[in-house]
C-alpha cells in the first residue's frame, strides 16, 4: 500500500520523508490555503522536498471541464513527471478526465462520496479514486465499508484505477483499509505519527536502553563497544 502525506506544511514533509516510508504528498485547495503562502511557490517546494521519484498530487480549481483542463496542463508542466491531478468526481470532472487521459495526463478522481461516484471516475479514466473516509462517517454512513466496496467494484470489473483513501482522522480507519488490500492512503501528519504512536511501544524501547546501560554504563552503543 502505498502511504501518501496529506499537507502542504513543507516542514512536516521534511519531517515525516526523514523518518517514514512515504510514496509522496497529497494536497487541494483548502490544505494548500492554509499554508497562507503562494500556492505555486509550496507546489514547487512540495516537488523539491520529495524529488523526481516522490509523486505530488495537485488539484485543479474550476468547475468546467475546459477549466480543469487547462489547470492540468499547467500543473504537469509545474511539477513535471510523477504528478497526478486531482479532479472532482462530478459530471464536468468525469468529462475532463476522459479529456486527459486522451493526452497522457494522469489523474485522480477526488471529493468521492459513493461507490457509484468512484466507478464513474474510474471509467472515465481516472489512474485513482478517492473517496473521503471520514467525511462519510460524518454524514452518518460507514466510510470504511464505502471504501472496501469501491475496491470490489475495481477489482471484479478489472479497472486499471487504484484507490486513494482520504480523509482520515485515526490509524484504525487506516489499518482496516491496509489489512483489505488497498492501494495508496493519504493521511495528515498527526495520523501517520499515530500509527506508532503507543506507549507500550515506547516503553519496550526505553526498556532497552535501561537495560543495556545497566550492564555497560549510560549513553554507551554497540558502535562505541566494538569500536
Ligand atoms: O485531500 C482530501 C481529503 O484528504 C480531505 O480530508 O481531512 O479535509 O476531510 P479532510
Amino acid at each position: 500500500m502505498k502511504l501518501f502525506i496529506d499537507d502542504a506544511n513543507t516542514s512536516e514533509i521534511r519531517r515525516l520523508c526523514d523518518l517514514y516510508p512515504v510514496d509522496g504528498v497529497t494536497t487541494n485547495p483548502t490544505i494548500l490555503a492554509r499554508t497562507g503562502k503562494d500556492p505555486v511557490s509550496v507546489l514547487r517546494e512540495i516537488r523539491a522536498l520529495i524529488g523526481d521519484n516522490g509523486i505530488i498530487f495537485a488539484q485543479a480549481v474550476p468547475l468546467d471541464a475546459e477549466g480543469m483542463v487547462r489547470d492540468a496542463r499547467a500543473i504537469v508542466r509545474l511539477l513535471g513527471q510523477n504528478t497526478i491531478v486531482k479532479i472532482p468526481s462530478v459530471p464536468e470532472g468525469f468529462k475532463a478526465i476522459r479529456l486527459l487521459q486522451e493526452e497522457g495526463i494522469r489523474t485522480c478522481g477526488t471529493v468521492v462520496y459513493t461507490p457509484l461516484q468512484a466507478y464513474l471516475a474510474a471509467k472515465s479514466g481516472a489512474s485513482y479514486v478517492a473517496p473521503y473516509v471520514n467525511r462519510i462517517d460524518n454524514m452518518g454512513y460507514d466510510g470504511v465499508g464505502i471504501v472496501k466496496q469501491i475496491q470490489d467494484i475495481l477489482v471484479r470489473h478489472h479497472m486499471d484505477t487504484e484507490v486513494l483513501a482520504a480523509s482520515f482522522k485515526n490509524s484504525q480507519q487506516v489499518l482496516e483499509l491496509c489489512t483489505y488490500g488497498i492501494g495508496s492512503v493519504t493521511c495528515a501528519p498527526a495520523v501517520i505519527d499515530a500509527f506508532v504512536n503507543n506507549l507500550a511501544i515506547d516503553g519496550a524501547v526505553m526498556g532497552f536502553v535501561h537495560d543495556f546501560a545497566g550492564a555497560v554504563g549510560e549513553n554507551k552503543s554497540m558502535a562505541d563497544l566494538i569500536g
